[in-house]
């Protein structure tokens, strides 16, 4: 078993660099599949959830070889079942796009119900609603999801909620259906965007992806391509609400500032001074921290995905901030870790009050889910004393190298490996 011991408290100060957007990533790994010829992908995020696609991808007979540490060449030209199974799939949300990309490739896909953080419930029937409106048959059986066409054909799909991963999954669908396809009331993150750029980049007719409205025209045939992802919008916003809670001053490098607005505003708000230049943004803050409300909305909203670390940072703000959770039916589950470490936050359904407070301490604390073991990691670097942060597997599927970034910004963070048999034996 592996743990964080994070001592604190610390002001991390100094520059870190952001390393390519995991929501993107995922989405874009499996798109390889739609490509005759080989994909060079750059700024590839070494996360676990990336390492679980890669694996997926070479179950199904496709070679993928690192080129060096962020660039990636995948060819798929031989695959043999569209099948991910149980055990792949389980270990990740994104997954699902397997369905939309065989479904394409192979004409049927039968795809694991996939895993991911525990937020409530996490329904699919967008992905399907879409599916089955292009002309495929879909059901769920022993836990698989299976889908079937003889051919997919341009629809017009109204999405009845914004959602990611419909959209993602439904123009992965689309994108060599006969005809035109458009999708109303799409989600608008940039990782749609990178999506919708990336297939335009193999030959695909994909506009206004990052509006609510997404046109694509169907083509026979796309190729092999060289593409770069867009640096990670919620890493970046995380090291910005670490440099803010900590006092300290950090430029943070590769980002698009555009994509950090929502971010930028509250941490304005709530005390930091942020300055943005081309694709960096320096954050610090002196004075304390003031209280401010947050509710969070899709893209251009303020991200669910940073959600638990302003919630980390708002624990130490002078006043009373609500913070409301917009996207999820239950993000609050960390709560209870926060609180471990001296927080004072009551939650209310999709509403938590956070009262500040002057300092938090040290305590042993788990990561529940991957934002929320950033929160925990943030608010210990605060807190008075030595935390010991477990379940950390859950941080390392969405951030790369976060030991050595915050240690390079002065963080007294350590990865402890605690033999098993120490666990059996305390059980
Ligand atoms: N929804 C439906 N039906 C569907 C799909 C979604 O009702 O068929 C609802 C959900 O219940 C939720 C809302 O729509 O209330 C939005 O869900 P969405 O589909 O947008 O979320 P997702 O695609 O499952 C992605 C990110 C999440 C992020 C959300 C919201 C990936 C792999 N995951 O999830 O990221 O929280 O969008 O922005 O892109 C993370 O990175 O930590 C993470 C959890």
């Amino acid at each position: 078993m592996e743990k964080f011991i994070v001592d604190g408290p610390v002001r991390l100060t100094g520059e870190v660099t952001i390393s390519g957007a995991k929501n993107a990533a995922v989405a874009i790994i499996p798109a390889t599949l739609l490509a005759q010829g080989k994909c060079v992908i750059e700024n590839i995020p070494n996360i676990s959830d990336v390492t679980v696609l890669f694996k997926i991808l070479r179950g199904l007979g496709a070679s993928v070889q690192m080129l060096d540490r962020t660039t990636v060449e995948i060819d798929t030209t031989y695959i043999t079942e569209p099948v991910v199974p149980y055990e792949l799939a389980r270990y990740m949300r994104a997954s699902y796009y397997l369905l939309g990309t065989l479904l394409t490739r192979c004409n049927r896909a039968s795809v694991s119900m996939p895993g991911g953080c525990n937020f409530g419930v996490r329904p699919i029937d967008q992905h399907m609603k879409g599916f089955e409106a292009l002309g495929a048959t879909v059901s769920i059986d022993s836990g698989m999801i299976n889908a079937q066409a003889e051919m997919l054909l341009g629809a017009h799909i109204y999405f009845d909620v914004a959602s990611v991963g419909a959209t993602i999954n439904v123009m992965l669908a689309s994108v060599k259906a006969k005809g035109i396809t458009i999708l109303e009331n799409c989600a608008k993150e940039p990782h749609i965007v990178d999506l919708a750029n990336f297939l335009n980049s193999m030959g695909a007719d994909i506009r206004g992806a990052g509006t609510d409205v997404i046109k694509i025209h169907g083509v026979d045939l796309l190729h092999g391509t060289t593409y770069s992802i867009i640096p990670d919008q919620i890493e970046a916003g995380t090291y910005m609400v670490a440099a803010a809670a900590t006092g300290g001053d950090v430029l943070i490098k590769n980002v698009i500032p555009k994509h950090l607005e929502s971010i930028t505003e509250k941490l304005e708000k709530a005390g930091a001074v942020v300055q943005e230049y081309d694709d960096s943004i320096r954050v610090t803050r002196e004075g304390p921290l003031a209280k401010v409300n947050i509710k969070t909305m899709p893209h251009p909203g303020f991200p669910t995905d940073m959600q638990p670390q302003m919630t980390a940072l708002l624990a130490l703000a002078q006043g009373t901030s609500i913070v409301t959770e917009g996207v999820w039916d239950n993000r609050f589950r960390y709560v209870d870790e926060l609180r471990r470490l001296g927080a004072q936050i009551q939650v209310d359904g999709k509403v938590a009050v956070v009262e500040g407070v002057s300092q938090l301490k040290a305590a042993p604390v788990r990561a529940v889910d991957l934002r929320a073991g950033a929160a925990v990691l943030i608010a210990a670097m605060t807190a008075e004393g030595s935390t010991e942060i477990e379940d950390i597997e859950y941080i390392e599927r969405g951030y790369e190298r976060i030991v050595e970034k915050l240690t390079a910004l002065g963080a007294h963070v350590r990865k402890a490996i605690i033999p098993d048999h120490i666990f059996q034996e305390a059980l």
